[in-house]
């Protein structure tokens, strides 16, 4: 699908946009001049701590209409379904998979459709993640959200979303993912039935992992990520902002659109990626390369090399490696896996992981290729072929343990209690001779 707007290219630049009806609306050599051009409040969005190392420090500032602080007071938004109480349920050290989450068939907005289903820590001493799914069918209407608790990686599954952000507007369709950073307002058009995943963090923005030997080039390029350009509306309306904070959400009234932004500039912003993009690199010789290597963004923890949250992909791709068991091996990990599927069918299990659907693999539980895949690719020799053609699956790998919701486990009736059958056939293979 094309899209009509307009974008900038770079990851983590500074960028510098004004919408066209109001050239100079960014004044030129200071950020704060006594008076602004065409009467518009300057306001700045802090996205990391003010002395934060040059090399990390992010911010932006706004030229808009009226500054964000006009709004009534906050109260409760009631919404059953967006959770951070992480000792809801016991522990589960199972492995779990969930059919397609249900879309709603009443009418129901981005923010209503809000379904936590797992999550670590607090974001009030910044640090944990949330995996949360969307399912919805209808637009904000007069109504922004924004998260003051983290970071919100959007991996659109079904529908396309229209986004208009306080920094202009972004559509995101399925295999493209967009990130929304904490602070950001934005409202979600959507044309028909929507569903997707969200990887939200406390501790860092996203970042592009590092390349090493790689090199300079490939996987995710910077080129590739795509952020708006500015664009306003000078509208008064009733507008609703939702507000996440400390997990819970809570609503204030505005008279005014807080789309009012005029210019901007800053390299605190969000953006898009497509994930047909990815330069995918594996091994051209021997043996599996782990998934890190399809990693697309990472938030990283303090601990080196180690993720709060990896955000991987596994595209279409050439498998060439000889005298190796091409799909993934079996596996206990020191990391959770929560995993998603985009679009057709995840290599490693045939049936039964479906678009929409769901599975986590938790600390140290045991996982891998069920039983006909285990048979076929170990008998069968092949040479160069392509692999996950019109598939996308993609993994949010954390460092943390992940607690379910009670919705998740239980509520949403999704979880396929006959999941851990696809390993019962495995058989002892196991000869002296
Ligand atoms: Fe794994």
């Amino acid at each position: 699908m094309t899209s009509d707007y307009k974008y900038q290219s770079g990851f983590g630049n500074e960028f510098e946009s004004e919408d066209p009806r109001c050239p100079g609306a960014v004044p030129k050599g200071q950020n704060n001049p006594q008076k602004c051009a065409y009467g518009l409040y300057a306001e700045q969005l802090s996205g990391t701590a003010f002395t934060a190392p040059r090399e990390s420090n992010q911010r932006t500032w706004f030229y808009r209409i009226l500054p964000s602080a006009k709004h009534t007071p906050f109260s409760t938004y009631a919404h059953p379904y967006v959770s951070c109480n992480w000792n809801e349920q016991l522990p589960n050290p199972n492995q779990l998979r969930w059919n397609p989450f249900d879309i709603p068939s009443e009418k129901t907005d981005w923010v209503d459709g809000l379904r936590t289903i797992a999550g670590a820590g607090d974001s009030r001493t910044r640090t944990g993640l949330t995996v949360h799914v969307y399912v919805c069918n209808s637009n904000m209407v007069d109504k922004a959200f924004y998260n003051s608790d983290g970071d919100m990686l959007v991996v659109p599954q079904a529908g396309e979303l229209d986004i208009t952000t306080e920094f202009g507007k972004l559509k995101v369709n399925p295999n493209q993912i967009c990130v929304i950073q904490q602070g950001i307002r934005f409202s979600v058009n959507v044309s028909g039935p929507s569903r997707g995943y969200i990887l939200e963090v406390f501790d860092n923005h996203f970042v592009l992992p590092n390349l090493g030997p790689i090199g300079a080039n490939g996987l995710a390029n910077p080129r590739d990520f795509l952020t708006p350009v500015a664009w306003f509306e000078n509208r008064t309306a009733e507008f609703k902002i939702v507000n996440k904070y400390q997990g819970h959400l809570f609503q204030a009234i505005q008279d005014h659109s807080p789309f009012d932004v005029v210019g901007w500039h800053g390299n605190y912003a969000p953006y898009k990626y497509d994930l047909a993009n990815f330069c995918t690199i594996n091994s051209v010789s021997f043996d599996h390369v782990d998934p890190s290597i399809f990693t697309v963004l990472t938030c990283p923890s303090n601990k080196p090399g180690t993720a709060v949250a990896d955000f991987v992909i596994f595209p279409a791709r050439w498998s060439v490696a000889e005298n190796t068991f091409r799909p993934p091996y079996y596996h206990r990990n020191c990391m959770s896996e929560f995993m998603g599927l985009i679009l057709g069918k995840y290599e490693a299990k045939e049936s039964g992981f479906n678009p929409g659907g769901a599975t986590l693999h938790s600390m140290m539980t045991p996982h891998g290729p069920d039983a006909d895949c285990f048979k076929d690719w170990s008998e069968t020799v092949r040479g160069a072929i392509k692999v996950a053609e019109g598939t996308q699956a993609f993994m949010f790998e954390s460092s943390y343990q992940l607690a379910l919701t009670k919705w998740s486990e239980k509520t949403c009736n999704k979880i396929d209690e006959d999941y851990y059958n696809c390993w019962q056939k495995l058989n002892n293979n196991f000869s002296l001779n």
